[in-house]
């Protein structure tokens, strides 16, 4: 059996936890085994009952009270402390041995993508059995500036991370649907955004050309799949994204 490791990545409150929750409800009707590894040491009423949880080796008050810190000093080096329990945590995924090993990422996205201790942590786990899901956040991704600041946020955290991304419409559901067909569409088809973009803001000459030019000529645009944790929109796309990457379609089992 191959096991693949798919880490849901994206900005405070963009629907991690409960897209992580989603997608392993869904992999379990369809009979795939799966297990939730909870990365943040600062979560609380998760949804779901991980199997690995990193709040059994510390949580963000143990590390606020042992290092004299506030919340946002603790999480930094809480997310540099995952490092030191990396032999810990693969022992329990490994206990678990099943082929789809869900990881719930810390709320704030620069936690996990900007600090070394997360690519130890991929390599030990796995690098080339890995994948991230990355959430849009829908109310910033509606405007054409906001959509094209969350690709940025996105491709710099494959650059960082260098891991296949599949990117996704998070909460699709709170968006209309002409919203949800619009903003695909400017992930289709980027002259769409283009144009846009130059509806909205006053000079397209400016920094946002600039950006979109990057972006479009590194090839960093992908289809956005919209998902929803509330009635399950978009997870036989992500399997299907995950399939393609790793067999070419194939599945897995
Ligand atoms: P942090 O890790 O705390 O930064 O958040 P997160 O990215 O894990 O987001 P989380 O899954 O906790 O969701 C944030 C809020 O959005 C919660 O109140 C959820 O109820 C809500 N939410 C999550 N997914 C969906 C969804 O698909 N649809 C709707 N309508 N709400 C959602």
């Amino acid at each position: 059996m191959i096991q693949v490791l798919i880490y849901f990545i994206g900005t405070a409150g963009s629907g991690k936890t409960y897209l992580t929750k989603a997608f392993a409800d869904w992999l379990d009707f369809k009979n795939l085994e799966n297990i939730i590894v909870n990365l943040d040491p600062g979560a609380e009423n998760l949804p779901y009952s991980p199997e690995v949880d990193i709040r059994d080796y510390f949580t963000l008050e143990d590390v606020m009270l042992n290092y004299g810190v506030g919340p946002n000093g603790a999480q930094i080096i809480s997310a540099d402390l995952i490092s030191t329990k990396i032999g810990d945590i693969k022992d329990e995924i490994d206990y678990f041995d099943v082929p789809y090993v869900l990881i719930d990422t810390p709320g704030q996205m620069e936690l996990f993508t900007l600090r070394q201790s997360s690519n130890l942590l991929i390599d030990f786990l796995g690098r080339d059995r890995s994948v991230m899901v990355y959430l849009f956040d829908p109310v910033v991704a509606k405007t054409p500036s906001g959509f094209l600041s969350l690709l940025f946020m996105a491709s710099s955290s494959v650059f960082k991370l260098k891991l296949p991304q599949i990117q996704v419409l998070a909460k699709s559901d709170i968006l209309e649907d002409y919203e949800v067909e619009r903003i695909v569409e400017w992930s289709d088809d980027p002259e769409t955004l283009f144009d846009d973009l130059g509806r909205e803001v006053s000079n397209i000459k400016n920094i946002s050309g600039e950006l979109f030019y990057m972006l479009r000529d590194l090839g960093l645009f992908r289809t956005l799949i919209p998902v929803s944790a509330m009635d399950s929109t978009g997870m036989e796309d992500v399997y299907d994204g995950i399939q393609e990457i790793f067999y070419g379609g194939e599945d897995l089992e």
